[in-house]
């Protein structure tokens, strides 16, 4: 069975820089949640995917990579790009479904093909919990909400039923499928929708699904540890900023404990090993590297796993420099570092009152935790 999604549109209620379908929702375009969740499942043999003249690129870099074959040419309306999609992929059974709405529960895939034995075609729905009535700016008669169903995609046809439906309705304007079927006297079940599929129209809806997004997120934890000897002369990197003090730091990249502290909190955080395993001091590339490229890699690679990060604390551990005058612009640095807020920054300092290495002025320790929001399973 092939799914065929038409992302062929210009998203104009939504608005924005780019159509809707290749725009970013947490970690991935719209149109690759759409094709990851009907490649998933196990009943989809192929996923097809129409695309406007001109949005090849935006298309191409939207997929990523993802097996949908040869990109297909869609038209001015949707019902063009579907039967330019029909016309594509020939026969089978068909899920015809919308870039659009990025996620399609496995069920309601299920209940379709269910649904297929004994019709020509299968449609999820929805029943309408709102109050109806027609009118523009003045209600006029309210409608009997209990006949009326809202109605979803992915539908799933015969793709040679579907093309008789289109040849019959001679040039007719359908919004969906379902009604061209109808019209053709074919048979088309329904099966329970989910407000999941719900499409992404206005920026209210955009909103919505991110908030289905951010609800999958769990709160994630991680701690970092970092030591550097003093050697040569100052100043240190500290915080992200160059700090006055009659000696430097020893190490392979500009030596800033609090960063390398709070990087390999985040990856800790994110599961994602430690810093030496992303940059290994054995890689001459690092050498003198400033420490913000690790920290904003940690960071990136949360944002790429559609994570957020919400909060890290450092503690810097050493008899001098003081840290005190400093905490700000660290807290500001770091904080433009990780593309966060200043509030979402803490930097605290304390000594060992003359105790261990760090009494003794040997070098200088940092300890950091870092609070993100990830999928469970990521
Ligand atoms: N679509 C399409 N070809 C068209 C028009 C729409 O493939 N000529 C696709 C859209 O990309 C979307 C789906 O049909 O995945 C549903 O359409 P809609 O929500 O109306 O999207 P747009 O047409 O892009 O948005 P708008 O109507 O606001 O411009
Ligand atoms: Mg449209």
């Amino acid at each position: 069975m092939t799914a065929l999604i038409v992302a062929a549109g210009s998203g104009s209620r939504l608005g924005g820089e780019m159509p809707k379908q290749f725009r970013a929702l947490g970690s991935k375009p719209v149109l690759a949640h759409a094709v990851d969740a009907l490649l998933g499942h196990p009943r989809i043999d192929a996923v097809r995917v129409v695309v406007g003249d001109g949005q090849d690129e935006l298309a191409t870099s939207a997929l990523g990579g993802r097996d949908v074959g040869a990109l297909i040419r869609g038209g001015r309306e949707r019902h063009d790009s579907v039967r330019n999609g029909l016309e594509a992929i020939g026969g089978g059974v068909v899920l015809v479904h919308d870039a659009a709405r990025p996620f399609c529960p496995p069920a309601v895939v299920d209940r379709l093909l269910g649904a297929l034995d004994g019709h020509d075609g299968a449609v999820p729905v929805l029943s309408v919990s709102d109050t109806l009535a027609k009118g523009d700016s003045v209600l006029r008669d309210p409608v009997d909400r209990a006949r009326m169903l809202r109605v979803q995609t992915p539908q799933a046809f015969h793709a040679e039923d579907l093309l008789y439906a289109f040849d019959e309705a001679k040039g007719a304007a359908p919004t969906d499928e379902s009604s061209l079927m109808l019209a053709a006297g074919l048979k088309v079940a329904t099966v329970e929708g989910d407000a999941m599929l719900d499409k992404l129209t206005g920026p209210a809806d955009w909103a919505r699904a991110e908030a289905l997004l951010a609800a999958r997120l769990v709160g994630r934890t991680g701690m970092g540890f970092d030591v550097h000897g003093f050697a040569g002369d100052g100043p240190v990197m500290l915080g992200g900023i160059a700090v006055p003090h009659e000696r430097g730091l020893a190490g392979h990249s500009d030596a800033d404990v609090a960063l390398h502290a709070i990087t390999d909190a985040l990856l800790g955080a994110a599961g994602l090993g430690d810093i030496g395993a992303h940059f290994p001091p054995s890689d001459p590339q690092w050498k003198g590297a400033a420490s913000e490229v690790f920290l904003a890699h940690a960071a990136q690679l949360i944002r790429d796993g559609g994570g957020l990060i919400d909060h890290v604390d450092c503690t810097i551990i050493c008899e001098a420099p003081k840290v005190g005058p400093h905490r700000e612009a660290m807290r500001a640095r770091v904080a433009g570092i990780l593309g966060v807020g200043v509030a979402q920054v803490s930097i605290k300092a304390t000594t060992t009152e003359g105790l261990g290495f760090t009494g003794r002025r040997e070098g200088i320790a940092a300890q950091a935790v870092a609070s993100i929001r990830m999928e469970l399973n990521q």
